[in-house]
């Protein structure tokens, strides 16, 4: 069989292959002192002793948290400018007549237009960077060498798809929070052990390094139990394109398959007990590592990018949360579940009282 050529990769294919190295755990392990100063500051601004919407704090932190991560000290420029595309996504998901994608519709210009802005306010940072003739150490930085490496100008598709990443990075770490701030009310006595734990990291976040953070085993069983009970992406979906034989299914291009993480983290074939929160399920390693119904990132090709940042982001707020308050849910359902796209404890109110 004759082989096709392989196209030479253009700028944008560069950028892009570079934009993907930048989400591997060794690149995300580099700015843990960042992350971790951004979870303190979250800890340290929670408004004590009164009842708080969880998910609107949590969201500020976790914007901040991925927007320094790509755009480093520009990242004040563009700190919450994907609210707004959010906000739009979201409501177009929650619509119930979906027309085909090619078909435009009133909101779907609404997040086409908005998506259009966000790049060109990234675009501005590129060019201003270009102009500066400024290197930065981040994401952005990345990309923008790759691109450049036949001294092409960095393309607007690297302002695009950083526009998606940015709506990516605040959108499932922050309903995971959410799930995790409720955890740690409803578990007073893993919060203590947690709080605890988290007292062995340096008292200067900036200072905290990826070799602190894999010494805090309580804290990394208590997020991957959070995301078992809780995924939040608990439905993926795949179009066939092949045909195929599935489970004594004959599958032919064009089905639909929908596989679900959260009916599998709550089967009792795959995890003893799987109703029940216990993290301590995940201390022993090769539980951790080897369990194949576990899928809070999905797997594959298409796994979630950010899995390595995410990861990093939910232990960094569980130990600074759990280590400064001790956070108490109210008498009355506290939240209410919702799984119109991601599962989300919507409205999600607790209290905060500090330990210190
Ligand atoms: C707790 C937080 C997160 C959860 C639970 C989560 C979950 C997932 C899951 C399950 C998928 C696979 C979907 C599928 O198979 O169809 C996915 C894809 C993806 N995620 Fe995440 N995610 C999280 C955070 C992030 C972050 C912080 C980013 C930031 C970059 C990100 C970027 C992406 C991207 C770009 C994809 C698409 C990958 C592709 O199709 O090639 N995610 N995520």
């Amino acid at each position: 069989m004759q082989r096709r050529a392989r196209r030479p990769a253009d700028a944008d294919d560069r950028s892009a292959t570079a934009l993907v190295r930048g989400f591997r755990h060794a690149a995300v392990c580099e700015q843990t002192g960042m992350l971790a100063a951004e979870a303190a500051a979250l800890a340290a601004t929670w408004p004590p002793d009164q009842e708080v919407e969880v998910l609107s704090q949590v969201n500020g932190a976790v914007s901040r948290m991925g927007a320094r991560y790509y755009f480093g000290p520009d990242a004040a420029a563009l700190t919450h400018a994907e609210a707004e595309l959010a906000r739009l996504r979201t409501e177009l998901t929650h619509r119930y007549l979906h027309l085909p994608s090619w078909m435009p519709s009133p909101s779907r210009t609404r997040v086409y237009r908005c998506h259009r802005r966000l790049a060109g306010r990234i675009r501005a940072v590129i060019d201003r960077r270009l102009d500066e003739g400024r290197q930065e150490q981040d994401l952005l930085a990345a990309a923008m060498h790759a691109a450049q490496e036949d001294d092409t100008r960095p393309g607007d598709r690297i302002a695009y798809g950083l526009a998606t990443l940015m709506v990516a990075a605040q959108d499932m770490p922050t309903r995971a929070s959410g799930w995790i701030m409720m955890e740690l009310a409803r578990e007073p006595e893993w919060a203590d052990r947690i709080a605890a734990e988290a007292m062995s990291l340096p008292e200067d976040p900036a200072k905290i390094d990826a070799g602190h953070l894999a010494r805090l085993r309580l804290t990394d069983a208590f997020v991957r139990e959070t995301l078992r009970l809780h995924p939040p992406t608990w439905l993926v979906s795949r179009t066939i394109t092949a045909p195929a034989e599935l489970g004594g299914y004959q599958l032919v291009p064009g089905d639909h398959l929908l596989l679900s993480p959260y009916l599998l983290h709550h089967d009792r074939r795959y995890f003893t007990e799987p109703d029940t929160f216990r993290p301590e399920r995940w201390l022993r390693r090769e539980t951790a590592d080897h369990n194949p119904a576990y899928l809070p990132f999905g797997a594959g090709p298409r796994m979630c990018r950010g899995a390595a940042l995410a990861s990093t982001e939910l232990i960094l707020i569980t130990a600074m949360m759990a280590r400064h308050h001790r956070l108490r849910a109210p008498a009355t359902a506290p939240y209410q579940q919702d799984a119109e796209g991601a599962l989300t404890p919507s409205g999600l109110r607790l209290t905060c009282r500090r330990r210190d």
